[in-house]
């Protein structure tokens, strides 16, 4: 039922036929305007996420909407994604809700989430996005997501002082990058930069996959799960090369945050990371500049491009000014001001195809090059860490095994085994 503006005290009995007529008693009463309103549900809580998610705020907020702030810390989203289960199932969801991939079409099937087709519809969206994103962001047909943004994950980022200082150049191959991390250890630098989380351990795996095997391998392992790929020599290379990234790694990597291994990039502690672009989100909003203070370089060996788009979706909500802010919020992400806006602060590039580059930095424009000819090259693929490859049983067996291989003595061949078998129960 929509608020009401508080009648006069003779005229408090009102029947709804009443509402917007002349009253015998005088007073004209109408309903009020909604107050479109959102409870967001993020995990951008670093320094540059959370520089990204407050000009999303900002904007809600200016154009009317009342924005209640649910953050949730811990990069790659599973602690908020544990949250989300938990408001769920305790009938009370936050009406918009940072979420990708298949689970947008895993929510969608279970009926809980708002479909976004009238703003879709007066939006544009067929023809602004890319056919990849509108296949993640839609189910049956219907739009139940708005993308922000695409973020590259496959990038080696690295502090050019820090490899000069070592006599090291940015690696082109894994044999290379081998040899450039011995080279820094030698001179007392960590080499690599990383936070033994997880999906940041199951980041580094993807890439050597996409690098190692090249894209139709990467699809046939981490998205097809074809047994075969999964149990393959080149899978076993792949884990060679993890054990040896272990190596790289220094003694404090447990449970290390992404943006604390960024600050260790940055100081000079360590001289490269391989993270998705929300790292040069962080890096410039610390006053760091692209080409100067770190280089954005692809990761060993690879042509492909490993993509991750985030998006919103709206849980269901009857009440009338939750209905509007999602409206309002869905309208907003997607407009050119705003996609420019974030995406410049958050490191990604914009979800439209229609927008101009002259705001965007060297990497950015590398990001929107490098997608361009791997959508022609058909080397796009999906992002196995970052949920946009597998649903999230299959994700979460992939995690257990890489992270458990990263820290024990696992060998490589009962790694792809054990990681075939976890995969095939969990699918
Ligand atoms: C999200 C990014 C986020 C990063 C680190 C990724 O899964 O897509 O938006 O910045 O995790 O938290």
């Amino acid at each position: 039922m929509p608020n009401l503006r508080k009648p006069a005290a003779a005229c408090s009995v009102l029947s709804m036929t009443a509402l917007a007529t002349v009253l015998g008693c005088g007073l004209t009463v109408t309903p009020a305007k909604a107050e479109p309103t959102v409870e967001v549900l993020h995990y951008w809580t670093s320094g540059g996420e959370s520089k990204a998610a407050g000009a999303l705020r900002q904007d809600f907020e200016a154009a009317g909407g009342k924005w209640i702030d649910a953050p949730v810390a811990g990069g790659g989203g599973d602690a908020a994604s544990t949250v989300l289960r938990s408001r769920v199932l305790a009938g009370d969801p936050p009406n918009a809700v940072q979420l990708k991939g298949p689970n947008i079409k895993e929510w969608a099937a279970q009926g809980k989430l708002a479909p976004l087709d009238e703003v879709a519809k007066a939006e544009n969206w067929d023809a602004i996005l890319p056919a990849m994103i509108r296949d993640v962001v839609t189910y049956k047909g219907h739009y139940y997501a708005v993308p922000v943004n695409i973020h590259r994950v496959n990038w080696l980022w690295v502090n050019p002082q820090v490899m000069q200082k070592a006599g090291v150049a940015i690696p082109k191959t894994w044999d290379e990058f081998n040899a450039a991390a011995e080279k820094l250890k030698a001179a007392g630098i960590v080499p690599l930069a990383h936070g033994g989380q997880p999906w940041q351990e199951a980041g580094l795996f993807e890439g050597i996959v996409l690098g190692m095997g090249g894209a139709d391998f990467y699809k046939k392992a981490l998205v097809e799960l074809d047994p075969k790929a999964l149990t393959s020599d080149t899978m076993v290379k792949v884990f060679d090369q993890l054990r040896k990234m272990r190596g790289y790694v220094d003694e404090g990597f447990a449970g290390r945050e992404w943006n604390r291994a960024a600050a260790m990039l940055m100081n000079g502690q360590a001289a490269m990371q391989i993270m998705g672009d929300w790292e040069k989100g962080e890096l410039t909003a610390a006053g760091k500049v692209p080409g100067k203070d770190f280089v954005c370089a692809n990761l060993p060996g690879q042509s492909g491009y490993t993509v991750n788009a985030d998006s919103f979706v709206m849980f269901t909500s009857a009440n009338a000014d939750r209905g509007a802010g999602q409206k309002l919020l869905a309208k907003l992400i997607l407009g050119k001001k705003f996609q420019e806006t974030f995406n410049v602060l958050k490191g990604s590039i914009p979800a439209r195809q229609d927008m101009a580059r002259d705001s965007f930095d060297e990497c950015a424009v590398k990001s929107m090059d490098d997608l361009k000819a791997a959508v022609d090259s058909n080397s796009v693929v999906p992002s196995m860490a970052h949920e946009m490859a597998v649903p999230g049983a299959v994700r979460g067996a992939f995690l257990d095994v890489v992270t458990a291989y990263f820290n024990s003595g696992m060998t490589s061949q009962d790694a792809v085994k054990r990681l075939a078998e976890a995969v095939d129960l969990a699918k």
